[in-house]
């Protein structure tokens, strides 16, 4: 029997949302069909909550082409590039948007250079970029001193910065508001988010923003942003000279959004909070553990502060939450292995494999 066979139907970011991006027939669009991630509804954490009313949506963006929402951006950035006659892309990064501009920029034909603080990185991200062929440059210092490097490289030199201040990478990534939106036929009451350099949280403000504009959605939510407690200068108001955490994507103590991310939380009523690294540990074994969803430390932030909202019951009833899982869990492997549970070895005999897993 012939197998039947199937159009292949190329559509990412840019194609599914033109009407809302700065693009236009010249532009020659890079894509790794990135986007259309599943909304999640949450089942073991509305138990664990004793949340009767409330409905918690995972937006799993670790199942983009490189594992992170950077990819939405990405496709942006890298296709403006090219349009604009660059040669070669540059940034700074804790790991993800140096693998989403490595992947972009093999695919694009644009050399690419990435900075990032030695050490600092989850060892997926960084093979990623190797892989991907950029030339990857590690900085004896953090993302923050890496981030000054490339604004200064790339004004002396014909580089394009490909970073979140890059404003084409934020227009990319609010396509990730348009798909929630267009899952739920409306906006959410809530979107919890981790934050970092503050570029996620900002796109996703700019989206439903635009979105309503648009008269695709009649409400907004409210923004609601979890920095980890050693690395949060929003919260504390002061840039952090040495930030600290286990969630090393969000290790930042200088946020290049800063101001945008108080714009979203003071425009949509929300708020900007912090969560440690033992409610980010947890959020991130229960979710794997009870949800079934592998998501990395950052994102875990996410849930931790959701959490830690929940338990003051701050949500009213009625409401739904979406809480962004910003990139994969098989980014951090060595984490992922940081626990007591590790794999057991055992002699190859029924009686051993048995006394492991125990009389199931
Ligand atoms: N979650 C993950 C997995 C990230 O990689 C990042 C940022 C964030 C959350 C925070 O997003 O910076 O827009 O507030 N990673 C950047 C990087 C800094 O270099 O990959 P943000």
């Amino acid at each position: 029997m012939a197998i039947k066979k199937v159009p292949v139907k190329k559509i990412g970011v840019i194609e599914r949302y033109q009407e809302f991006l700065p693009v236009s027939e010249k532009t020659p669009i890079i894509s790794l069909n990135e986007g259309n991630t599943p909304l999640i509804l949450a089942e073991a954490l509305h138990h664990e909550l004793g949340l009767k009313t409330i409905r918690i949506y995972f937006k799993f963006e670790g199942l983009n082409p490189t594992g992170s929402f950077k990819d939405r951006g990405m496709t942006m950035a890298v296709s403006k590039a090219l349009e604009e006659g660059a040669k070669a892309i540059m940034c700074a990064s804790t790991g993800n948007t140096a693998a989403a501009a490595a992947a972009y920029a093999a695919r694009s034909g644009l050399k690419c250079a990435v900075l990032i603080p030695e050490g600092k990185i989850a060892k997926g991200k960084l093979l990623q970029a190797y892989r991907y062929g950029a030339k990857v440059v590690m900085i004896q210092g953090n993302f923050d001193q890496a981030l000054e490097l490339v604004k200064e490289a790339t004004s002396q030199y014909p580089i394009k910065l490909v970073n979140s201040i890059n404003p084409f990478r934020i227009e990319g990534q609010k396509t990730a508001a348009f798909e929630i939106c267009d899952d739920l036929g409306d906006a959410p009451e809530y979107h919890a988010i981790p934050v970092g350099n503050a570029g996620n949280i900002t796109a996703y403000w700019r989206g439903y923003k635009e979105y309503r504009k648009g008269n695709r959605i009649e409400t907004l939510p409210k923004m609601l942003g979890f920095q980890a407690a050693g690395s949060a200068p929003i919260v504390h108001n002061r840039v952090i000279e040495k930030p600290e955490t286990i969630a090393t994507a969000i290790r930042i103590g200088n946020p290049a959004s800063w101001k945008h991310a108080l714009e979203a939380r003071d425009e949509s009523g929300g708020l900007i909070d912090m969560v440690t690294d033992e409610e980010i540990t947890w959020a991130y074994r229960f979710i794997a553990e009870r949800e079934g969803i592998f998501a990395e430390p950052a994102s875990a932030a996410a849930v931790a502060g959701m959490v830690k909202l929940a338990r003051k019951n701050y949500f009213e009833k009625g409401a739904r939450i979406v809480c962004t899982l910003t990139g994969s869990g098989l980014k951090d492997p060595d984490f992922a292995m940081s626990f007591e549970d590790k794999v057991a070895s055992v002699a190859p005999t029924l009686s051993e494999v048995m006394k492991v897993i125990g009389n199931q």
